[in-house]
Order: structure tokens, then sequence, then C-alpha cells
């Protein structure tokens, strides 16, 4: 098989927008100065952050003030859990409510808690990795002090009801922080839809550079700090800020929102045509990904264990091969294939969980690139998958 070069995993990362770089660029060199400097270098710096701060803001619909730079979703997801929970306890308030389904920033984030005394209740999810609300209610008890919910599953791309289950943390007066890291931006953010105390979202997952990213911490809701050091982002997190990446952070957003209908559409038009094109040709798939309630950009498969034998090693190894970037939330630990949680969690044994296959697309995705990665998979799926029953 010739070897192709296509990318079909951009929510694992984007490549950087030549515009974004552009806008960057001055911030290395001419205008370098120090934002929190009073002198006049550091005014510029500080101009440009506060700027860009406010074009963030824009796009979530929220006060600039409310919005903490970070090095990414994953400090943002820790910033939320451990600073809110860490305050919340002096208020007796010491459970959290996450889900099986949620990316390891906020389950590992978890999991150090429990470690430091906060108990925990991970809630299942449905068969496309959506938080029934009835679950999160049911859940809640007199300590409850935060609920963390993603909104655009990473792995699957199912959306999960913000409004709804905000509208539930809200009612009882439990903090809700929700991980927006891939939907932000590519979804528009309409606050009615997204009543929530503390978010997070991250710039190189739209075309912004790596190592930054962003929380949104509603006015009035506290946070104990855990970076300690000066007393930038209003003494919120200390360390000197990062000017040029702020800056593409905002062009980023600027860009996303000139293109995203159109972007929107186009996208749900390609995802169809691999999905159509995968399942005129592959047998025994399960579509994992909402596809009435996602993020347009991704689409989720995996093959029946009962019925097909894939394994998924070769799987990956085999794309690879023929030149197709994808992922499949497995982890390789100690030289062996782990499915991933989020797979286990909608259900699928281990055999069809390792078998999982992302694809997210993006801006740079063409018609012939999700032809040629139709006939990769098929392919690929010809050669390696054998009947259940002969294993
Ligand atoms: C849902 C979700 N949350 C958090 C993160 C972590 O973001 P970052 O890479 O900016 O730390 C990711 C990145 O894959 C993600 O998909």
């Amino acid at each position: 098989m010739n070897r192709s070069n296509i990318y079909l995993d951009y929510s694992a990362t984007t490549p950087v927008d030549p515009a974004v770089l552009d806008a960057m660029r001055p911030y290395f060199t001419g205008v370098f100065g120090n934002a929190s400097s009073v002198h006049a270098h550091g005014r510029k710096a500080k101009a440009a952050l506060e700027r860009s701060r406010e074009i963030i803001a824009g796009e979530l619909g929220v006060h600039p003030g409310e919005v903490l730079y970070t090095s990414g979703g994953t400090e943002s997801n820790n910033t939320a859990l451990i600073g809110a929970a860490f305050a919340l306890r002096k208020h007796r308030k010491s459970h959290l409510i996450t889900s099986e389904a949620e990316h390891q920033a906020v389950l590992e984030t978890c999991e150090f808690l429990e470690t430091v005394g906060f108990t925990v209740t991970y809630l299942d999810v449905n068969r496309y990795g959506a938080v029934e609300p009835d679950r999160l209610g049911d859940a809640i008890r007199e300590d409850t002090g935060i609920v963390s919910l993603m909104h655009a599953n990473n792995e699957l791309g199912t959306l999960n009801d913000i409004r709804e289950l905000g509208g539930i943390c809200r009612e009882r007066g439990v903090l809700f922080h929700s991980d927006l890291v891939q939907s932000f931006s590519k979804v528009p953010m309409i606050p009615e839809d997204f009543p929530v105390d503390l978010a997070s979202i991250s710039a190189h997952k739209i075309y912004g550079p790596k190592g930054i990213g962003a929380l949104y911490i509603r006015k009035g809701v506290e946070i104990e700090r855990f970076q300690h050091g000066g007393g930038q982002e209003r003494g919120r997190r200390g360390g000197t800020e990062n000017v040029p990446l702020a800056v593409g952070f905002a062009k980023a957003v600027e860009c996303m929102q000139q293109i995203r209908e159109e972007e929107r559409e186009r996208l749900r038009f390609l995802r169809t045509h691999l999905l159509n094109g995968l399942t005129e040709r592959i047998d025994h798939l399960h579509i994992n990904t909402d596809l009435h309630n996602s993020v347009d950009h991704i689409l989720n498969i995996s093959f029946n264990a009962a019925k097909i034998s894939i394994d998924g090693e070769a799987l990956l190894m085999g794309l690879d091969t023929a030149g197709l970037s994808v992922s499949n939330g497995s982890a390789c630990t100690s030289g062996s294939l782990e499915p991933s949680h989020v797979q286990l969690a909608i259900g699928h044994d281990k055999p069809t969980a390792k078998s999982a296959i992302r694809f997210s697309l993006g801006k740079y995705t063409t018609g012939d690139e999700i032809r040629q990665a139709t006939d990769i998979v098929a392919g690929i799926i010809q050669k390696i998958g054998r009947p259940a029953e002969t294993v």
C-alpha cells in the first residue's frame, strides 16, 4: 500500500494557523516587555495581554476579569478542581461528582483529591458517553461541593447537556465545572446554555499555540491558589505572563469565529461521507459517537468483538504504516495496549474497546483525504479481521 500522509487527529492537536503565527511574532522580539512592569515596555505587553483576554472572554460571553490564563486544559482542570475543592473544604464540602468518561486531567485530579481526604462519585454514562441528568440529581449530597462534567467528550465527540446539568447544580447550590476543551469556539457558546461556574479551554485545539489555555472563574467563586509567586493574574497564578501565547490564543479565537458556521457544515458533510464509506465497506461496526448530539468533527467507531476479531495493536500499526494518523484512546502501558476508559465506560468489552478508532477532522481536511482514509481503513480491516469464532 502506498504511504499516504493523512492527519485525522485534530482533537489531539492542530497546526498553528499562519495568521496566528504572524500575530504572535512581534511579541517575541519588539514587544517583549514583562506585562507586570510599570514602564512603557511593560505597559505595551500588558495592553496586548488584556486585549487578548477580552477576545477570549467575548467568545465565552463572560467578563474579562473572569478569565484566568493557564498553560492549557490540563492546568485549567487541575486549578478548577483542586482550587475549588480546597476552598470548599472550609465549608465542610468534601464530596465531588464527575463521570467515568472524563479526560484524564479531570479523573486523575479527582484521584489525587481522594488521597487527601475528598470523596468522589464517578457517574456512569450512556452508550454514547453522555451523563443522564437524573443520575446527577440522585448523586448530589449534603456535602457535595463541586460537579465536573465535560461538554464534548474528547474520544467520542458526544455532547453532554450542559444547560440541564448546570441547571441542576445551580438549583442544588453546588459549583459546576465543565471541561470545554473540545468544543470551545467550535460551537457557539451562548451563555444561557452554559450555566457554569468554572470552565476549561485550551488554544492548541483551535489552531493556536500549545502551552496556553484559560480557566473561566465566575465572579465570586472562591479558588484556593496553589501556584505561589508574584501577584500576577489577580494573585491567582504567580509567574510572568506569556504574552505571545496569549496573543496567539486570541487570534486563534478570532480566526475560528470567521469560519465557524461554514466549517461546521463542511465537517458534518465530510464526517457523513466518512461514515457512509466505512459502513458500506465494513461489517460489524459500532458507531460510538451520538451523531445527533455531538461536535461535528469527531467520529468514533469500534468493531463488535462478538462478530469480528481485530487486534487493536495491529490495527493501530497498520493505519500508521499506511500513513493515516488517527487515535484510539488506548494507553500503551508496559508494552501492551490498555483499552480506553471511555470505551469501557460506554459498555464495550475489552477486545471491542481496543479496536476503537477516533477520526477527528479539521479545517485542512479534504474530501480526497476522507476517501483515501476510508480505503486505508477498509483495506486493513480486510487484512487483519478474523471471524470471531475462529479465535
Ligand atoms: C477534553 C480535554 N480536556 C483536557 C485536555 C488537556 O488539554 P491540554 O493538552 O491543553 O493540557 C484535552 C486534550 O486532549 C482534552 O481533550
